[in-house]
């Protein structure tokens, strides 16, 4: 079987925008591969250095959210970035053989650089954000990375520094490809981008209430001002929700909206009923871990065994091509 490696920076809680842009794509995939999934917490640090205290909570509730959403740590392995030391070992020998310019070119870090204010990210760790990227990977010999199309350009840096490592000490490390996720994109309550720092999102942890609250807020195509006006559910963002919610029934839901047979407040609650029941199987198996406080603490420990028999085989191979084995 084809490995597949992913890794997640632990932001804490996830939301929909999360589980369908990533989360659903990294489910289904343990079905034809051996998949490999890191919550990568020296990454997060690279732009959160300054304030670190949330990072340990966060590793923690994202693997909540990945077992809830159906993450199955018995057939892929799950582990955090941190626990594996070989992750920085693999980093700081690929760190000699990559050119500066390979580095300042990549779009995210320029772009990064210019759009996140307040923090200092003109630091030697940020720079180095894709160099351990490409360490993550190359460690687990994953011929495939699904990453959103954000990333891409990161996947193909690290297809380069594969080949430049084993053009210069031979063929060891195992060249990447990327897999699209097939995303189905999911706008915010608001119809940006769906984003914590837009507090426009619904989590896949959040109580009814919260989402009901969510749903109503709501804004509906501005035009239909009685209940029986003409909609225009390509304006409607409740009609987006409903796109990815219940696809088959968005050519039933376009005739009642433009026919003016349906009313915004009945097509709120229908789709809060869809989001419910979608929401329902991970709330019990979210019950379920924690209810047994030991069991992510297990599967932490079994995680990062697992990801080190694979890191050490690497390595070794690496330390001895290189010839620094002692
Ligand atoms: N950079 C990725 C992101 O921000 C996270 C990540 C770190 C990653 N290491 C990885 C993704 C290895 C795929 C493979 O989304
Ligand atoms: Fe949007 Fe539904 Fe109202 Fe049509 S009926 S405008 S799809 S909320």
């Amino acid at each position: 079987m084809e490995r597949v490696f992913s890794g997640m920076r632990p932001t804490g809680r996830l939301h929909l925008g999360n589980y369908f842009g990533a989360l659903e794509n990294w489910v289904r995939l343990q079905d034809s591969y051996e998949c490999i999934y890191c919550i990568v917490d020296w990454h997060a640090l690279s732009t959160d250095y300054e304030d670190p205290r949330q990072l340990s909570e966060n590793v923690r509730s994202m693997l909540v959210d990945w077992l809830a959403a159906g993450i199955d740590p018995e057939r892929s392995v799950v582990f955090v970035q941190s626990d594996v030391l070989e992750h920085a070992e693999l980093h700081l020998l690929l760190s000699m053989i990559i050119p500066l310019s390979w580095v300042e070119r990549i779009p995210t870090y320029k772009e990064q650089l210019k759009e996140i204010q307040g923090r200092e990210l003109a630091t030697y760790g940020f720079l180095g954000y894709p160099v351990l990227q490409t360490a993550d990977i190359a460690l687990y010999g994953a011929h495939k990375v699904p990453v959103g199309e954000d990333q891409l350009p990161h996947i193909e840096f690290a297809r380069e520094v594969v080949r430049r490592f084993n053009y210069l000490y031979g063929d060891v490390l195992v060249e990447p490809h990327p897999i699209l996720n097939k995303t189905r994109r999911l706008p915010g309550t608001d119809g940006r981008k769906m984003s914590k720092s837009y507090d426009n999102y619904i989590a896949l942890s959040d109580p009814d209430e919260q989402v009901l609250e969510r749903v109503k807020s709501m804004i509906t195509d501005p035009a239909r001002i009685r209940k029986h006006d003409p909609g225009h559910p390509h304006v409607c963002n409740v009609f987006s929700f409903h796109q990815v919610f219940n696809e088959g029934a968005t050519k039933e839901l376009t005739e009642l909206c433009t026919e003016g047979r349906i009313g915004c407040v009945e097509c709120k609650m229908n789709l809060y009923g869809l989001i419910r029941a979608f929401m329902e199987p991970m709330r019990e198996r979210r019950a379920e871990l924690e209810r047994d406080v030991k069991l992510i603490d297990d599967i932490l420990a079994s995680g990062s065994r697992r990801a080190k028999a694979y890191a050490r085989e690497t390595i070794e191979k690496v330390r001895s091509a290189i010839g620094i084995k002692r």
